[in-house]
């Protein structure tokens, strides 16, 4: 396939998306459109719990995935709207992949075209090659560093399909730590953008939170050490303002300062390791992918680092849009496999919740 649309179905986690992708590789540098592009997110629905319930994840996506797929296609000849499909296969919750999975098996046998089963990491990887100024200088090969809430990993990236996780977290995810940093200060789920929003009038250097294994001489990190430390701040905060006879709550004045120290300890841990994985690997490009790569921060720390250290590297970014869970980047990690003619069988795909690389 050299020319081809592909639908693109995304229901790992908490967000579900459709997308329909027409690329063109019959040039040097393929050409993309994003035709259709919707995401149904449900955070308003898990926010209330704190966190996903995975068995309310998959209910939701049920009636989303049809009306979402229904709304993409063209209403006269639906099927004849794609030449191929992509799912996300997994990583993610078991119910909630199998949802957009069986609509895709569905697809396939109705409108006998190919299927092809997404590596929902691979996607991310894929969500920096919908920007044109991207593909303009794709080269392997190329680092990414991959941070989500679910993952946390420096990716050396060979080829297409060719990847080895040179690095990542021992425990908890990037993503994971804003959201537990953000419950403990009692901001809402999902915790990453809530404290990057506070962070923005805060000092960075208010206070001195861990960096754990920044002095190992490994590409790996640690994050969950941040909770204990951020946890005895806010005690030590509160206990100071008992002492004064002003509320035991946290002073929401304190929260600028709170949050710039926190997203300073993991936007520093997360650079300094992508910089030591990129000395150590001659590489062309340093891709920024995953929801926390929405991140400004992160974005302009890990663009300055790479200026001054590594000038003849260079970065790409991806559009804020398609660094959280999207179908536009299933569709093109779909499209990778499409180009290379590797498929699926319909009847036999099947989720695979802990997929790695
Ligand atoms: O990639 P994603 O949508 O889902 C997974 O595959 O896990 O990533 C979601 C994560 C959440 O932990 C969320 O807090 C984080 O991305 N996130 C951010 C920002 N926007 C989303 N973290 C820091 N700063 C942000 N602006
Ligand atoms: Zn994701």
């Amino acid at each position: 396939m050299k020319s081809f649309t592909i639908l693109g179905i995304e229901t790992s986690c908490d967000e579900t998306s459709v997308a329909l992708l027409r690329v063109d590789a019959t040039k040097k540098i393929p050409e993309i459109e994003l035709e259709k592009h919707i995401i149904s997110s449900q955070i308003d629905i898990h926010a209330k719990y704190g966190g996903v319930i995975p068995e309310v994840a998959a209910r939701s996506h049920v009636p989303e995935t049809v009306s979402l797929i229904t709304s993409v296609l063209e209403k006269e000849h639906p099927l004849e709207s794609f030449d191929a499909i992509a799912v996300t296969k997994g990583p993610g919750l078991a119910t909630a992949l199998r949802v957009g999975i069986q609509a895709a098996q569905i697809l396939a046998w109705t409108s006998g075209k190919p299927i092809v089963g997404v590596n929902h990491l691979e996607g991310h990887l894929a969500s920096s090659w919908l920007l044109k100024e991207n593909r303009e200088h794709w080269a392997f090969p190329s680092i990414a560093l991959l941070v989500s809430g679910g993952h946390t990993e420096i990716v050396l990236m060979k080829d297409f399909g060719d990847y080895e996780i040179i690095g990542s977290t021992r425990d908890d995810a990037a993503g994971e730590a804003f959201d537990k940093s953000a419950k403990l200060l009692g901001l809402g789920y999902p915790g990453g953008p809530k404290i990057s929003k506070h962070a923005e009038t805060g000092n960075r250097q208010a206070y001195q939170f861990p960096r754990p294994m920044l002095n190992d001489p490994s590409l790996d990190m640690s994050f969950s050490g941040l909770k204990t430390a951020i946890r005895t701040q806010i005690e030590a905060l509160k206990n100071e303002s008992s002492e004064k006879n002003e509320s035991a709550d946290l002073s929401p004045a304190l929260l600028p300062d709170l949050c710039a120290s926190i997203e300073e300890a993991i936007v520093d841990v997360l650079v300094q390791k992508t910089i030591r994985a990129a000395l150590q690997n001659p590489v062309k490009n340093i891709l920024l992918v995953g929801g926390v790569s929405a991140n400004k921060h992160l974005r302009e720390s890990l663009a300055h680092a790479v200026k001054e250290q590594l000038p003849e590297v260079r970065m790409l970014q991806t559009d804020t849009a398609f660094s959280t869970d999207n179908a536009a980047m299933i569709a093109a990690a779909g499209a990778w496999h499409a180009l290379r003619d590797e498929f699926d069988h319909w009847e036999t795909i099947e989720a695979n919740p802990e997929l790695d690389f």
